[in-house]
């Protein structure tokens, strides 16, 4: 047996021997990523014969997140795998890719859903499902987590990834390649995770899909880049190039980016992927000349597969023999794609087991899992005189609003492989959930209907929002206001002087200040997947006490974007956010946002106390040690997310005013009290200076402890 063959010896030296067997063409094949659908199956088949394919791509489009894509056919896959490990020379398995965002059959709640329910194990549980659905529709990698830093709503990509925060996008970060690919990735059921779009891609001017960045290197560094750093911290197996430039320099043809600080200075050993088209896209950036210059460019960046413009087939054999690109550049290429094809056990178990999509795909227990982490991502905005929990009988409830019978958007955007047939409506999980509630519905979807069924309701639950296509990729917005007639509907409603509940099912922030002033209470439900309906009846029934907290700030309008809460301290005060401005941030308009990052509110009441700090001077490098006292003042158990904010009081890069620095879940039933304490370390404390080096420095901070960024609980210490 060859010893590449040979699952006995080491990853790394099945790798070298695979690696010098390998002609020149054979090693360029692993680069090549081809977009594999039914209409070029037979060119498929003749490139996987040849060795010239690396990956498959099972998508139909260029914009998978909105527009039908085939199905992962398990049987197509399982042949053309057979086809290049059976027929070509040396057998090398083909790795398939595919966007597993947030579920496959079974569609978990949008990630920036997800991020709301700041429950790390969940997220981590629910990536882990999804991999095993998805690896028996016969995916082997996943085009996720996508981790970009998002600070502009308008961007429709906002909702892919976990919000403007760096630490907790860095904790969804970790949560998710872990619950992708375990700590086996060869197991079965795991699958290759890919951190996406490194890097700064969620600063696009205007929240105007792929436009350009202009970040300086220290806000890269202390914003942009943590999530990524943590991502290949937790090994992530694969990272993707991002079409967007910074500066000047396209990301895909930034080695500095790519090779100076991920594969260097972070130790990344996986592959990078180029974004589909994003090595073409070079031309377009009027960077590279031709394809050749476009190849050439992306690839001695550090860029090691193509995905799908086919520029590196046809090139980097040339450019090699012409001595523009090194063998050893090629080398290190291939062998980070044969890396990670032995990590998964490619070489072990290359086909699909034909059976276990019927075992797993929308398992009950899957489906439990959406339901339960739906309702913790949920974030309840405004219950004005405890108007929420809902009797479950007694009362008559309208149901009405645009989403309230609605199935395919509550999927959101970037669900290839969910079907609206299997989500739950509104109206239908509070008919499960509350069966013997008087519900009252519209018998259509006219205004009129809508109005009438209000007129004869004791209470009236309006169920609003946005489609998916509004969101996602190419799918950004000018104005964050809803879609006109619902503003209007609420509105008319409250005119009743009856109760209002406004259940906002959309995919980013949206400025919802007019419902906010007309409703009585005020739930956001985001995208929240397969199991939505039952998940919001959970919650406006009582079976589940909200916890949610908001992983990005909500502003009142598009006009003060960017809003968010770690921003700088400026020279003149202009910080309305926190209530720190001697000047008008605008003439017409607060600078205040509509809600807070963190905010969101309990059906209980939870009170904070005693904080204590252990020393108020620390050595360098000492940990910092803070607990405080969380109790639960109201009638009904509840989970409260304790956030711990750092303030850096001098330093020699201007810092943010404050920054998350660690969250802890706490369950407390009525009257119960728990100490929750906190240690910070040097990560905590340090951050990267303008000479690009991480640094802790002397003199006073804050930490500041609550339920949201706004809390007014805070101590100081000194780092000696
Ligand atoms: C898209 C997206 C990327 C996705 C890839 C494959 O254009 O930018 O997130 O993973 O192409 O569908």
């Amino acid at each position: 047996m060859e010893p590449y063959k040979n699952p006995n010896l080491s990853i790394e030296e099945r790798v070298e021997d695979l690696l010098s067997r390998m002609t020149l063409e054979e090693k360029v094949g692993q680069l090549n990523q081809v977009v594999a659908t039914k209409w070029n199956i037979d060119e498929v088949r003749k490139l996987a014969r040849e060795g010239k394919i690396g990956s498959r791509l099972l998508a139909s489009s260029g914009l998978a997140g909105n527009e039908e894509q085939h199905t992962a056919d398990v049987l197509e896959g399982n042949e053309v795998q057979r086809i290049a490990v059976e027929e070509s020379r040396l057998g090398i398995p083909i790795i398939n890719g595919r966007d597993v965002i947030h579920g496959h059959r079974t569609v978990f709640p949008i990630p920036l859903a997800q991020a709301a329910s700041w429950d790390l194990d969940l997220v981590e549980k629910a990536a882990s499902i999804a991999a095993l659905e998805a690896s028996a529709s016969g995916v082997h990698w996943t085009f996720a987590p996508m981790i970009d830093i998002a600070r502009d709503p308008r961007w429709g990509r906002i909702i892919e990834g976990y919000g403007e925060d760096p630490y907790l996008c860095s904790a969804m970060a970790r949560a998710s390649v872990k619950g992708f690919q375990g700590e086996d990735m060869s197991a079965e059921g795991r699958i290759a995770a890919c951190a996406k779009h490194y890097v700064g891609y969620g600063a696009a001017e205007g929240g105007r899909d792929y436009n350009s960045v202009e970040i300086t290197d220290n806000t890269l560094r202390n914003v942009y880049l943590p999530p990524f750093k943590a991502a290949v911290e937790s090994g992530v197996a694969t990272v993707m190039s991002a079409f967007h430039e910074i500066g000047g320099e396209p990301v895909t043809a930034s080695y500095y980016l790519l090779t100076e600080v991920l594969k260097n200075e972070f130790q990344f050993d996986g592959f990078v992927v180029s974004d589909w088209e994003a090595i073409m896209q070079l031309l377009h950036q009027r960077l590279a000349e031709d394809s050749k210059d476009a190849a050439l460019k992306a690839f001695q960046a550090g860029v090691d597969m193509d995905m799908k413009d086919q520029f590196y087939i046809n090139h980097i054999a040339d450019l090699v023999r012409e001595g523009k690109v090194s063998e050893e550049r090629l080398d290190d290429a291939v062998r980070r794609i044969l890396r990670i094809k032995f990590r998964l056990g490619l070489f072990e178990h290359p086909y699909t087991d034909l059976e276990l999509a019927r075992k797993v795909h929308l398992h009950k227990d899957h489906l439990e899992i959406a339901r339960r982490i739906a309702a913790r991502s949920m974030v309840l905005l405004k219950n004005k005189n405890g108007l929420l929990p809902l009797p479950k009988k007694g009362k008559r409830i309208a149901v009405i609003g645009p989403m309230a019978n609605e199935k395919r958007a509550l999927m959101g955007s970037w669900t290839l492989d969910g079907r609206a047939e299997d989500v739950i409506t509104i109206i239908e999980g509070i008919k499960r959930v509350a069966p013997e509630a008087n519900i009252i519905t519209s018998s259509s979807g006219l205004m009129d209907d809508m109005i009438y069924a209000a007129r004869h309701a004791d209470i009236i639950v309006i169920a609003v929002g946005e489609s998916q296509i509004r969101s996602g990729e190419a799918n950004s917005v000018a104005d964050l206001e809803l879609s006109p007639g619902q503003e209007e509907l609420v509105e008319t409603v409250h005119r009743f002087g009856k109760p209002v509940v406004v259940v906002v099912c959309a995919g980013r922030p949206l400025a919802i200040t007019k419902i906010d002033a007309a409703a009585d209470a005020v739930l956001y439900a985001w995208h929240p997947g397969t199991q939505g309906g039952l998940a919001v009846a959970d919650i406006l029934f009582g079976d589940v006490n909200p916890s949610g907290k908001l992983p990005v700030t909500f502003p009142r309008t598009a006009g003060q974007i960017p809003l968010y809460y770690n921003h700088k301290s400026t020279g003149r005060a202009i910080d309305e956010y926190f209530n720190k401005s001697h000047f008008l941030n605008y003439h017409d308009q607060t600078g205040k946002p509509l809600y807070p990052f963190g905010f969101g509110l309990s059906y209980t009441t939870f009170e904070y106390d005693h904080l204590k700090i252990e020393k108020t001077e620390v050595q360098k490098g000492e940990e910092v040690k803070v607990s405080v006292q969380v109790t639960n003042r109201g009638k009904v158990a509840g989970e409260e997310i304790v956030q711990c904010y750092v303030s850096d009081k001098v330093s020699s890069t201007t810092r943010p005013v404050r920054e998350l620095k660690a969250f802890r879940r706490v369950h407390l039933q009525p009257g119960e009290s728990k100490t929750v304490a906190f240690t910070l370390d040097e990560e905590a404390l340090s951050f990267y200076g303008q000479d690009g080096k991480r640094i802790l420095e002397p003199g006073v901070f804050t930490v500041w402890i609550g339920g949201n960024c706004l809390t007014e609980l805070g101590v100081d210490f000194r780092v000696l």
